[in-house]
């Protein structure tokens, strides 16, 4: 399905979903967001889709954030179902058993920030500038910023990137753990191709499940968690991607699995 304000593309079992609003910075406005859903549950639907990688046009952005010019005709409940529906698809992402990558090119702020923390993982290309600026307009992360961000940075960290509203670059951001590699703008989107690719080439049931268990094992208590990973890992069992990709290592062959 075309979209206006997105750009989807497939290559084999990898789909790159595009923000495509570059005069605008990518920004997010309530037309990105219901498309957004609709191609999220496209994506997740699509059973050749194996991995994903979301990106934004042009060289200066990735997402700088929800459109602010919509925020000034927005009553309060508006804007908490706005943050809330904007969270939704970033949740949508998390729990989507298929690996997603953010493929951050430039600026990443507010709820663009948010999108990335709500990806697997994140590359970054060099011109990459994250941040939570809501503090300089007077609010605060409303999808996930306060939560996603003292999880993966540190509760210290988060929190001085949320109260300055300071930006920070690639290198700062891979420093802290917030991005999983730096790369040449050029490289950007080929290195996360290719990383998906290989991600792609798995069982995808049962990296599904892997990510399940980092996911939900993570939202809970370490015993809970554990118990989450032994019941994914005895799922693991009944799939004929273990089979084949057990018989293959003992046969000293390469697994070709199926993803059931
Ligand atoms: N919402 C709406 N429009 C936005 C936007 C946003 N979050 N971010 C950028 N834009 C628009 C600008 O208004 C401008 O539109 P115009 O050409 O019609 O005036 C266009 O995108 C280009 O942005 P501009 O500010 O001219 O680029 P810049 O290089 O000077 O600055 C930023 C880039 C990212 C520093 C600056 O755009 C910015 O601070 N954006 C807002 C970031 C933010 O607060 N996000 C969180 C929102 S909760």
């Amino acid at each position: 399905m075309p979209y206006a304000t997105l750009a989807l593309a497939r290559e084999d079992a990898v789909a790159v979903l595009t923000f495509n609003r570059p005069d605008k910075l990518n920004a997010i406005n309530r037309e990105v967001l219901s498309e957004l859903h609709q191609a999220l549950d496209a994506l997740a639907a699509a059973e050749g889709v194996r991995a994903i990688i979301l990106t934004g046009a042009g060289e200066k952005a990735f997402v700088a954030g929800a459109d602010v010019s919509e925020f000034t005709t927005m009553t309060p409940v508006a804007a908490m179902q706005f943050g809330q529906d904007l969270g939704w698809a970033i949740q949508k992402i998390a729990r989507m058993p298929k690996p997603v990558i953010a493929a951050v090119n430039g600026f990443c702020l507010g709820g663009g920030c948010e999108l990335a923390l709500g990806c697997d993982f994140i590359y970054a290309a060099e011109n990459a500038r994250f941040g939570q600026p809501e503090i300089n307009l007077g609010i605060i992360p409303g999808s996930g910023g306060t939560q996603r961000l003292p999880r993966l940075v540190g509760k210290a960290r988060a929190k001085e990137l949320i109260f300055t509203g300071n930006r920070i670059d690639a290198q700062e951001a891979l420093r802290i753990g917030l991005v999983n590699r730096v790369l040449l703008l050029a490289e950007l989107l080929p290195a996360a191709k290719e990383t998906a690719a290989k991600m792609a080439a798995k069982s995808a049931v049962v990296l599904g499940l892997a990510k399940a268990a980092i996911e939900e094992g993570t939202a809970t208590d370490l015993m809970s968690g554990l118990a989450i990973e032994a019941k994914a890992f005895g799922l693991a069992f009944s799939t004929e991607d273990m089979r084949e990709g057990v018989t293959a290592f003992l046969q000293k062959g390469k697994a070709t699995f199926r993803h059931r």
